[in-house]
């Protein structure tokens, strides 16, 4: 009886085997949704080779299947396929990745994929030409979605921003929709529904009005970007929040610039940003200062406040952010000694720009114990004294621009900065004022240099010889000095010089021309 028994089990077994393994190549009916995806597309493109009914779909170029033979992949990332996407995809019932990104898909988002779907998690159609509507979720459904990653960017939607959609997904924790045209509002519901969002970025639109606060329910944030739109308002200070769990907030990327945004920086919240790496908030009308508390930022990498409308010294703690690479501060109302800030700290800052604020005092020498700094740009500020012989530290040195300042001597300026062996563009016209145009054959290096400037610095003397050894120099400025004597005819033998600017000087003879 027992022996008889395990037979029957045994049976069963092989029986059930026999059924299984015809089952893992594919289902009629998700070939067939598949096929229909593909009627979709124009011209016969590069899948109709691999996609026949005749075979396992399982087999079929870009798509993957599970143990089960149940399709769970479809990626066609760049592969050139224009026409429209099916709404047949969403009958694919254990579908968990879609890749449609770098193609040339037109018409709309089926809202079947964002919203009937099953089991989508991951949905990338990310540069493609899709406009229209992003579908807008049909009012009673209340069903959460599995979606995790909505990738949408790069395509040609117009419509308003979507709200009610995100009601239904709890799971979303990327959502890129950068770089369209949608329009309206940040919604407020968008971290109500998706409060495990950790990288949320908008920029690139038309959004208008006011940051909602309830961005701050997203309490995951690491990435939150939405420049390049309309928004007013202020930065809610819900976005600093520390969430409940941890005691830090966990924002990395704070993004805004280009807006409309106003206010001041409150340095009591922006302490709690301790993980922040990059602050742009540029090209707003933001006011105020930066707080001292900036200094307890420790990880921030960029911090770009440039073409605001902030004034005040510059706190001293800046200097204790050690990891600072990028520090943009250009166009704004700063005042005061920028000595107060000691950069000796900053051994990895590789940017600095302080253009048109109204800044005072000596370069501070601290500034040049920043070995990697590659770009400074002083410009248009009420800098004065000389330029430190410890320039020459700045290895990296490829931009500097101390134009419209009130540096002095000329003569040491040169020398010291020779020693910057790769500097490409120097510029450092109305400065100087009056002094005379060195003349001195032991100006010799600047192997790199291809664009000087020494403009509107009413400086006397003649074109100097030193000149005729800057082989790579490509555009020369020596406009409203008061340079006299011949044009010399060296100026020809530097082959690559194809801008040169010597108006309103007092110069004779002929700029030969070859
Ligand atoms: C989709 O495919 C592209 C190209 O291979 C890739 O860069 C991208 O990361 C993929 N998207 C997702 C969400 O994996
Ligand atoms: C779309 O976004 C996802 C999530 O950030 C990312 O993994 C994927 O690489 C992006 N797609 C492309 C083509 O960059
Ligand atoms: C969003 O997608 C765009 C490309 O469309 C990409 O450049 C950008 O880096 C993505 N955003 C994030 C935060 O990954
Ligand atoms: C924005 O989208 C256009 C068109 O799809 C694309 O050519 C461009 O590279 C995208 N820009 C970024 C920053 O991703
Ligand atoms: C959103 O966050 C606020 C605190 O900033 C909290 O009072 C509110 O209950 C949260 N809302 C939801 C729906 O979690
Ligand atoms: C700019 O800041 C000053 C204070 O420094 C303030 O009086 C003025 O209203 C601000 N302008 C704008 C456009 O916000
Ligand atoms: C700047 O800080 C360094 C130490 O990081 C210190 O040696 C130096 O004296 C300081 N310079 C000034 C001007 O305070
Ligand atoms: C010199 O400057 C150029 C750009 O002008 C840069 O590509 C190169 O890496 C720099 N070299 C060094 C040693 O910094
Ligand atoms: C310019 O600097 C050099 C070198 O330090 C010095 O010898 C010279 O006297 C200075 N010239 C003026 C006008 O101060
Ligand atoms: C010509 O140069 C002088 C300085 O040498 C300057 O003061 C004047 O403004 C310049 N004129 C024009 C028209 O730029
Ligand atoms: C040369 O400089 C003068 C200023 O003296 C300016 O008006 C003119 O536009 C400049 N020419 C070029 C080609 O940049």
């Amino acid at each position: 009886m027992r022996a008889f028994t395990i037979l029957l089990a045994v049976l069963q077994l092989v029986l059930l085997l026999s059924l299984v393994s015809p089952a893992t190549s594919c289902a009629e009916q998700e070939k067939h949704a598949l096929l229909q995806f593909l009627t979709g597309i124009l011209g016969d493109g590069a899948l109709t080779a691999s996609w026949r009914h005749e075979t396992d779909c399982c087999e079929w170029e870009g798509i993957t299947c599970n143990g089960d033979g149940a399709v769970t992949e479809v990626s066609l990332a760049s592969r050139g396929l224009e026409g429209c996407i099916s709404p047949s995809l969403a009958d694919i019932t254990s579908l968990l990745h879609v890749n449609l990104s770098h193609n040339s898909f037109s018409g709309g988002l089926p809202p079947e994929l964002m919203h009937s779907s099953g089991s989508i998690i991951v949905l990338d159609v990310s540069f493609n030409h899709l406009n229209g509507l992003l579908p807008e979720l049909p009012y009673l459904f209340t069903t959460e979605r599995p979606l995790q990653v909505l990738n949408i960017s790069s395509n040609q939607f117009s419509s308003k921003f979507p709200s009610a959609t995100w009601k239904v997904m709890k799971n979303l924790i990327v959502l890129n929709a950068s770089n369209n045209s949608f329009t309206g509002h940040i919604p407020s519901s968008l971290c109500i529904g998706s409060p495990s969002l950790a990288l949320l970025d908008l920029c690139h639109n038309q959004l208008n009005g006011d940051i909602p606060n309830t961005v701050g329910n997203c309490s995951r944030l690491k990435v939150l970007k939405a420049g390049n739109n309309h928004l007013s308002g202020i930065l809610p200070i819900e976005i600093f929040r520390a969430t409940p769990q941890k005691k830090n907030n966990l924002l990395e990327y704070l993004s805004f610039p280009n807006n409309g945004l106003q206010g001041e920086l409150d340095g009591a919240h922006m302490v709690k940003l301790s993980n922040l790496a990059i602050l742009d908030l540029g090209g707003n009308p933001i006011s105020g200062n930066i707080p001292q508390s900036i200094g307890h930022l420790k990880r921030l990498e960029e911090l770009h406040l440039g073409s605001n409308n902030m004034s005040g010294e510059l706190p001293s703690s800046l200097g204790n952010c050690k990891n600072l690479k990028t520090i943009d501060l250009k166009i704004n109302k700063f005042s005061g000694d920028l000595g107060k800030v000691n950069f000796s700290a900053l051994q990895n800052l590789i940017s600095l720009d302080l253009m048109r604020n109204s800044l005072s005092g000596i370069i501070p020498e601290s500034i040049y114990s920043c070995s990697n700094l590659a770009a400074l740009r002083l410009s248009a500020n009420h800098f004065h004294g000389e330029i430190s012989p410890r320039i020459g530290n700045l290895k990296h040195l490829s931009f500097l621009s101390l134009v419209r300042n009130s540096f002095t001597n000329i003569t040491k300026a040169l020398h010291v900065l020779k020693s910057c062996r790769n500097i490409s563009t120097l510029l450092i016209g109305k400065n100087f004022m009056n002094e005379a145009m060195p003349e001195d054959e032991a100006i010799v290096g600047f192997q790199n240099l291809q664009y000087l400037s020494m403009h509107h610095s009413s400086l006397t003397g003649t074109i100097p010889n030193w000149l005729s050894k800057l082989t790579n120099l490509k555009i020369l400025s020596l406009f409203s000095n008061q340079l006299t004597g011949p044009m010399p005819s060296w100026i020809n033998s530097l082959d690559q010089l194809f801008c040169l600017n010597v108006s309103n000087n007092s110069l004779t003879g002929e700029i030969p021309i070859t």
